[in-house]
């Protein structure tokens, strides 16, 4: 019996290879870059599965040109590269890595709150640059994170998990999110639910956690720059396009708010230039989820989901379960 072919778009690690090589006939690119569209649609055009991950976009007109494809496996939580109605409508099983990413991304949300709070990668600079003089009373003044509110916007698991944190910071903590949390989960995350109004005016750090999709495209734009205190700093962990990164250029070269912890953009990753201007914005690679333990755990949860959807099962992180109901 010929075994079900799939395509990996992309380099992943040698065990993962090996486990879906167990299972599968694959074709393997092996660079660690996006594969450009027109060859991903040449090369998944006669596959069974595929193991893709951001940017690489799954779409109507992807689907419509591999008629044999049965599941694609996105190597990431976050899945706006799909379009999951198209998904289901071609009979295709979608999935993501939900979970096992969880305390890496909400640990590096305190990475960007105290880089940006405590100006720490403007020192390292300025040190590096020779500039250093001597300790002085009022040198490099930031800002208290401890005691401070923590505003979080999307309160899924990874916004619970930066919760929890925020205990060890003794901070108050406030979220807005659609959906409420069971008050037991509310207690257990020491977090009170606000309206967003009052989220923007009262965090002194704003996280945002919330997932992309078309409702939530620049859910933080001018207007809501605008409410939020002086003293306030922003951190994107979650997706480019939240945000109005323009809004928020402006309002870091005004210092209407103090600073920002960004780890995603528009259009990333070619950046608007205006952001390497800024003293008071810190700028990550989208690494939100980047330690070795937890990329190998999301790729072999990415794998799992193929060789389950492949071989006749339910995958654990299905997305479009209509297709396959329990
Ligand atoms: C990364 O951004 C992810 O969605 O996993």
């Amino acid at each position: 019996m010929t075994r079900p072919s799939i395509l990996i778009s992309r380099e992943v690690y040698p065990e993962v290879l090996a486990r879906l090589g167990q299972h599968f006939e694959v074709d393997y690119r092996a660079v660690d870059a996006p594969l450009p569209r027109d060859q991903l649609l040449v090369r998944l055009a006669d596959k069974d599965g595929a193991l893709v991950m951001p940017p690489d976009r799954v779409d109507a007109a992807l689907l419509a040109a591999c008629p044999q494809l049965k599941a694609v496996c996105n190597c990431a939580v976050g899945y706006n590269n799909f379009d999951l109605e198209a998904c289901s409508r071609a009979g295709v099983m979608a999935t993501n890595t939900p979970g096992v990413l969880d305390d890496t991304t909400a640990d590096i949300a305190w990475g960007l709150m105290l880089a940006s709070a405590r100006r720490i990668v403007a020192a390292d600079q300025w040190v590096r640059a020779g500039q250093w003089d001597g300790w002085k009373l009022k040198g490099w003044l930031g800002q208290d994170v401890h005691h401070a509110t923590l505003g979080i916007l999307g309160m899924g698991r990874i916004g619970q998990t930066v919760a929890r944190r925020a205990a060890g910071f003794e901070m108050r903590v406030i979220y807005h999110n659609r959906s409420r949390l069971p008050v037991e989960r509310e207690a257990e995350c020491r977090a009170n639910w606000v309206d967003k109004a009052t989220l923007l005016r009262e965090a002194d750090f704003l996280v945002l956690m919330l997932p992309y999709s078309p409702a939530a495209h620049h859910a933080i734009g001018a207007a809501e720059l605008a409410q939020m205190k002086p003293t306030a700093h922003l951190i994107n962990l979650a997706r480019g396009g939240i945000v109005d990164d323009s809004a928020l250029i402006a309002a870091l070269q005004e210092k209407r708010i103090a600073g920002a912890g960004l780890d995603v953009f528009e259009n990333e990753p070619a950046l608007d230039p205006r952001f390497f201007a800024l003293d008071n914005a810190v700028l990550t690679p989208h690494i939100g989820s980047a330690t070795s333990a937890t990329r190998m755990k999301m790729a072999m949860l990415a794998a799992d989901n193929l060789i389950i959807a492949l071989t006749g099962g339910r995958p654990p992180n299905l997305l479009n379960p209509v297709l396959n109901p329990t």
